[in-house]
């Protein structure tokens, strides 16, 4: 229908864009083209099967994401820097870098030629880019290896002082820590010690509020926020903004297993970290746990509450209920 306003998503294969793509293609309003570097691959076929349109864009190719973008009404736009982080095809690109500062520099480059294409499509009324804060900027420069956080706050600098014209149609959607890393990922797994209490072992500061998201359920009820209402937010988005220790009380009503948090001293980890990544995380853990990790000093910051049309979310407690812990307990044997 002629009526219809065609929103372009990057990433549609992926958690946030994933999400995106699924509360666009409820909306009668709205068609959905799905960028994806693979159209044959099974998530994207089932994303054709729901009705979207599934078209092929790499961001290492330019000109393939002006003609994904063309006609689109608005864009959602998001990179992946662990991806690039763990294609070993990567390590030779590095040639001498450490490969995180490779990929976050890399990962600045892809999105600087996304916001180009964007400056550059006239049908345009919404840009929606997936950043995270600078962590560098926000923490007076004392924590400056937080490379995946800063490389995404350079590119969205990058359009700001390039673009006014496409800066004034957008908007910044910053993902809160994602809860999918309680369930997969082995750095935050909680761990079950003898004693039958699950721990929540690493350098985050149990005290300290930070913001959680099922970046795969959020992000789309968020971003449709910020389409429906005016250019210039930045959102950090989340469904919880509790502290590490709120949180396993959370896991606690959820499974009925007792939890605790212990908090390592910087430098130390209850996992094996790659070397490389040392640093790095170091300086991630000590920004958020001094400075915030959306740079709780930013004064453009918007909790998803304080949005006009602010999204009704799902809760921390429901999540973790509807994950299957004693997978993640037997993974640890
Ligand atoms: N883990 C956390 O707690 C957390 C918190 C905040 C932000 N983040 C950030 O989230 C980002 C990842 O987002 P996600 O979890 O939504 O993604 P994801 O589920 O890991 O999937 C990656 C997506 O990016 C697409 N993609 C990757 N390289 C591409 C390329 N060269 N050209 C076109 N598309 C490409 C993939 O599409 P195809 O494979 O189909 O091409 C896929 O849809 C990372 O940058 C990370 O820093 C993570």
């Amino acid at each position: 229908m002629a009526t219809e306003k065609l929103i372009v998503i990057l990433g549609a294969t992926g958690n946030q864009g994933g999400s995106v793509a699924e509360v666009f293609l409820q909306e009668p309003q709205w068609r959905v083209r799905a960028v994806t570097r693979n159209p044959a691959s099974t998530k994207a076929q089932a994303l054709a099967a729901r009705g979207a349109e599934v078209v092929q864009a790499d961001l290492d190719s330019p000109s393939t994401l002006s003609s994904a973008f063309e006609n689109a009404n608005a864009i959602f736009a998001v990179s992946d820097f662990w991806g690039l982080f763990g294609d070993p095809a990567n390590a030779a690109k590095a040639k001498g870098q450490s490969l995180n500062v490779w990929a976050a520099n890399h990962e600045t480059e892809q999105l600087k030629a996304v916001v180009d294409a964007a400056a550059r499509i006239p049908t345009l009324e919404r840009f929606v880019l997936s950043s995270l804060s600078n962590a560098t900027k926000w923490s007076r420069g004392r924590y400056t290896h937080v490379y995946h956080f800063d490389s995404k706050a350079k590119a969205e600098s990058y359009g700001k002082e390039t673009y006014p014209e496409l800066w004034n149609k957008t908007s910044i959607f910053q993902a809160g820590f994602f809860l999918s890393n309680f369930v997969s990922n082995p750095n935050f797994q909680p761990v079950m010690a003898a004693h039958g209490v699950a721990q929540f072992v690493g350098n985050l500061d149990p005290d300290v509020k930070l913001p959680f998201i099922a970046a795969e359920e959020d992000t789309g009820p968020i971003v449709k926020s910020l389409l429906q209402e005016s250019a210039g937010k930045n959102v950090i988005g989340y469904r919880g903004w509790c502290t590490l220790r709120e949180l396993s009380q959370a896991f606690t009503q959820a499974s009925g297993i007792e939890a605790e948090c212990i908090m390592l001293p910087k430098g130390q980890s209850h996992v094996p970290v790659p070397p490389i990544l040392g640093l790095e995380l170091d300086d991630n853990w000590a920004y958020c746990n001094e400075f915030g990790y959306e740079g709780r000093d930013d004064p453009t910051i918007l909790h998803p509450k304080d949005l006009d049309s602010s999204p009704q979310l799902d809760s921390v407690v429901n999540y973790f209920r509807k994950q299957d812990w004693s997978k993640v307990f037997k993974q640890e044997k």
